[in-house]
This record gives structure tokens, C-alpha cells and sequence, in this order.
């Protein structure tokens, strides 16, 4: 079997750049997302460069049957995952009991389910190339969210099983590393309905830096990384704070970025 490392979310945003990120580094690749054309432009992109051409896997990670039809196709293409990367996800804003509840429970199913289920499917191949996992959370991961409830409990989850996950495979040679960026201007923001404030440029970085941080995190074999320096006070800052304030602070910020003020 080929070692290989697996990309969900590779079609647009972190995802696309971590692809370009690992490839440079010389990591064989296959991409995983629903938009099989923009993975198809991708791999020609990094196939351009001299690398190996990924494969391309067309998959919806809502699918309760996601990460067993992947093993099946990879297992059928004799390959086998020496690194995971789960990067998909997505985000909603609003009240919780006002959003459509089927919409949430689906960004359960991608950000929680599907990143769980994948970065148990393949441990023992992970063993096997000593290789790891880079689970993409959030600083949301730090704080409640108001205004985009389930989208900081599904990353509060990603930060807290990452953690477990990289105590537990240290001792078997496997790193896992969780990837907490602050802003970053991608698809994201149109897909879950917000805006970024003017602020955010403070903190922003480009995904390519983002997807830089994470690969060099989880080649150290780092726990845990919070992308940029600003961001990495500000989370700091908010753990001094009660968090009666900060649930006040991150209410005021989702009705600016959704546009309610
Ligand atoms: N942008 C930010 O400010 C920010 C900050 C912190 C954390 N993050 C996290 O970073 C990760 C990447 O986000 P991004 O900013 O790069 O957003 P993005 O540009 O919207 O990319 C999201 C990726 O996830 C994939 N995806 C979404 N739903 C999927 C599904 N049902 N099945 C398969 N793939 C699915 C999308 O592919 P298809 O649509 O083609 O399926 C796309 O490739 C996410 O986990 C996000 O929560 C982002």
C-alpha cells in the first residue's frame, strides 16, 4: 500500500493551501470534498509543479457512511493514509433555535462526526509511516459562542478530542496536532452568513501562512497551535475574563459580523 495524505476540505480556502503546503514538502495527496471540479483544477496546479498528481475523491462528509466509503475507495486504489488532515467544516450564524436545526446537526456530521470517525479509521497505518493527524479547530474552540452556538461547541469538541487523541497515539509514534486559526478570509465567512468586522484585520493572516503554521505544528508534533501572535494573546486575554463578559463581548461581535448592528 502507498502512503499517502489525506485532505478533507482541500476544494477552497485552508484546506486548498494545506494541499499546496504538504505537496511542497512532498507528501503524495488525495483531496476529498464535494466539489470535484475544484479538486480536479488543484491537483493539475500541484501536478504543474513537478509533484505527484493527488487523487481526487468526490465525497460528502454528511454521509453517515463517509469514512467507510474512503477507506473502501483508498483500500481499492492501494493506498494508505501515513497523515490525515481534516480541515472540512463549516460555520452558521444566528441563534441556535432560530437556524434550521437539520442544517446544524449536518455541521455536526462534518465538523465532529466525520473528523472523528477519520481520525480513528486509519490509526494503524498512522503507526505503521509514524505519521499524524492535524485536526483544523478554532480559536472558537477557547470561548461560548452566541451567535454561532454550534459552530464554537463543535470546535470546543475538535480542541478537546485532538488534545486526548495526541496523549493517547504519543506513545504509539503518532502526532496530532489541533490547528486553531483566528480569522482568515476564505469561503467560510459567505458560506455561514457573517462578514469579517473591521477589526478582524488585527488578527487576520492569509490561509497559505495558516496552512504553513499547521504543517510545521504537526511535524514538531506540537499539541496545539494558535495561528498568530494577536490571536494567541486574545485567547489568553478572554481566560482572565469571566465568562459572563465574554459571553457579552462575543454576542456584540456575532450581530456586528452577521450584520444585526
Ligand atoms: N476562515 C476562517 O476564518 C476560519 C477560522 C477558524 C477556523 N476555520 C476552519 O478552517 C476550516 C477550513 O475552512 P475555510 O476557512 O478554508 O473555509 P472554506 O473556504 O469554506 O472551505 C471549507 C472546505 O470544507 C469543505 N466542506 C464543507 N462541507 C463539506 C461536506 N459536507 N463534505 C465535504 N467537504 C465539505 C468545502 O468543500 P466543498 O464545499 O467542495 O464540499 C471546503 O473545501 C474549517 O474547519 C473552518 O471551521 C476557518
Amino acid at each position: 500500500m502507498k502512503p499517502v495524505t489525506l485532505i478533507t476540505g482541500a476544494s477552497s480556502g485552508i484546506g486548498a493551501d494545506l494541499a499546496r503546503v504538504f505537496a511542497a514538502h512532498g507528501h503524495e495527496l488525495v483531496l476529498v470534498a464535494r466539489r470535484e471540479d475544484r479538486l480536479t483544477a488543484l491537483a493539475g496546479e500541484i501536478a504543474a509543479t513537478g509533484r505527484p498528481r493527488p487523487a481526487v475523491l468526490a465525497l460528502d462528509l454528511v454521509r453517515r457512511d463517509a469514512a467507510a466509503a474512503l477507506a473502501a475507495e483508498l483500500a481499492a486504489r492501494g493506498l494508505e493514509p501515513a497523515f490525515v488532515v481534516n480541515n472540512a467544516g463549516f460555520g452558521l450564524s444566528g441563534a441556535a433555535a432560530d437556524l434550521d436545526h437539520a442544517e446544524q446537526f449536518a455541521m455536526i456530521d462534518v465538523n465532529v462526526r466525520a473528523l472523528t470517525e477519520l481520525s480513528l479509521a486509519f490509526v494503524d497505518s498512522l503507526v505503521r509511516h509514524r505519521g499524524g493527524i492535524l485536526n483544523v479547530a478554532s480559536i472558537a474552540a477557547f470561548l461560548p459562542g452566541p451567535g454561532m452556538a454550534v459552530y464554537y461547541a463543535t470546535k470546543a469538541y475538535v480542541l478537546s478530542f485532538s488534545e486526548a487523541l495526541h496523549h493517547e497515539l504519543a506513545g504509539r509514534g503518532v502526532r496530532v496536532t489541533a490547528l486553531c486559526p483566528g480569522p482568515v478570509r476564505t469561503e467560510f465567512q459567505a458560506r455561514s452568513g457573517m462578514q469579517l468586522p473591521a477589526v478582524a484585520k488585527l488578527f487576520e493572516l492569509p490561509p497559505r501562512r495558516v496552512a504553513e503554521i499547521g504543517y510545521s505544528a504537526l511535524m514538531r508534533g506540537q499539541r496545539v497551535v494558535i495561528a498568530g501572535t494577536g490571536n494567541r494573546i486574545a485567547i489568553a486575554l478572554t481566560r482572565l475574563l469571566p465568562n459572563a463578559l465574554v459571553l457579552r463581548l462575543v454576542d456584540q461581535r456575532a450581530k456586528v459580523t452577521s450584520g444585526a448592528q
